[in-house]
């Protein structure tokens, strides 16, 4: 594959990946191999009670060939907060780091050069033997890094967003949204399949009980000049390293940046002058043009346009990634 191909996001892996396996209480060396299928016996924990969890982080291609991976200590950290509570061997830091070295160092000729980047894919499954442990934890487990060269997430780049506003479902169980586990986007695939069929939308914002969470893939930002609204951390919904890089920014920056919970009317009132957006490692910092509920349409700051605000505070975020701002909050690490 050359740099200058831009497949959709996911469909290509690099040529390697690490593998190591949890087993007898401990973790195995880990090895770097060329990713293949893996051998998988049919009883397999994760296959039958869903024992799996993964990550999502990405690393940046700089001129003089050094790779900066953004901000892994987190992404680490919150792979093994997700493993707790879905009670599987949580990986070793510095394994888990070394792997994702190991992997880049290896295949850093398919890193694409900016506006693209390698994105790693941590994934960790538990692979006990045993169609009966549906109450029993999985004691054996493979944990694996995937790298795959990316570019924008959303087809159109940076076209405005629609949205569907859901206020009767939830995108998961609510003490789960905070765990990156693979049943959770398998819950939020049925209903938004349905938004789109019937609304024409890209994604759903989930607001059970109107009060407003996330996306299936990313979290939820109103934004206006010098203000920033998101609903507080609690076990809901995914606690997003985007979200607190923008605000930890914004915060820099003077912006007043308000974390609480709010409600559906409350974002419709101010989406008609103000901004709203989703954060995530994969949508970066995506404007949302239109919020569509059961009772109609409402374009974003009337004209349903990317605003001015979102722009800027994505192009202060890839600025650092990228290196052409400086990294003054030892967000990189380079390899
Ligand atoms: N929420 C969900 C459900 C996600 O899948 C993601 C993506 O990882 C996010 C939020 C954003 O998290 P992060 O910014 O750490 O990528
Ligand atoms: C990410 O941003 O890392 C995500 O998890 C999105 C992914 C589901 C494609």
């Amino acid at each position: 594959m050359t740099t200058q191909a831009r497949p959709a996001f996911g469909t290509v892996l690099t040529d390697h990946m690490a593998v190591a396996e949890f087993r007898d209480g401990q973790w195995s060396p880990f090895e770097v191999r060329p990713v293949g299928p893996l051998p998988m016996h049919p009883a397999a924990h994760v296959l039958h009670y869903g024992s799996e969890c993964f990550e999502g982080f990405k690393a940046y291609r700089r001129p003089d060939g050094r790779i900066a991976i953004f901000r892994m200590s987190r992404h680490v950290e919150r792979m093994r907060q997700s493993a707790r509570q879905l009670v599987l061997p949580e990986p070793d830091p510095q394994q888990f780091a070394d792997m994702v070295r190991a992997v880049i160092d290896r295949d850093r000729a398919q890193v694409p050069e900016a506006p693209g980047a390698l994105y790693l894919r941590p994934m960790l499954i538990g692979t006990t033997q045993n169609i009966g442990a549906a109450a029993t934890p999985s004691g054996e487990a493979l944990f694996i890094v995937l790298a795959s060269p990316v570019w924008d997430y959303f087809a159109g780049g940076m076209k405005p967003l629609r949205i569907f506003v859901e206020e009767r479902t939830t995108r998961t169980a609510s003490h789960l949204g905070v765990v990156k586990t693979g049943g959770n986007y398998a819950a939020a695939l049925g209903p938004t399949l349905a938004a789109r069929r019937e609304y024409g939308v890209d994604q759903v914002l989930f607001c059970p009980g109107g009060e407003v969470q996330e996306t299936g893939a990313a979290n939820f930002l109103l934004i206006r000049e010098g203000k920033i609204l998101t609903r507080s951390l609690d076990s809901t919904f995914l606690h997003g390293v985007t979200r607190d890089s923008l605000l930890t920014m914004a915060r820099d920056l003077g912006f007043q940046v308000e974390e609480r919970v709010f409600t559906v009317a409350e974002m419709l009132a101010w989406v008609k002058d103000g901004e709203a957006a989703l954060s995530g490692t994969a949508a970066v910092l995506a404007g949302v043009g239109t919020l569509v509920t059961r009772d109609g349409e409402h374009r974003v700051a009337g004209t349903g346009e990317v605003g001015p605000v979102t722009r800027r505070l994505r192009a202060a975020l890839v600025g650092i990634q990228t290196g052409e701002n400086p990294d003054t909050r030892g967000w990189l690490e380079y390899v």
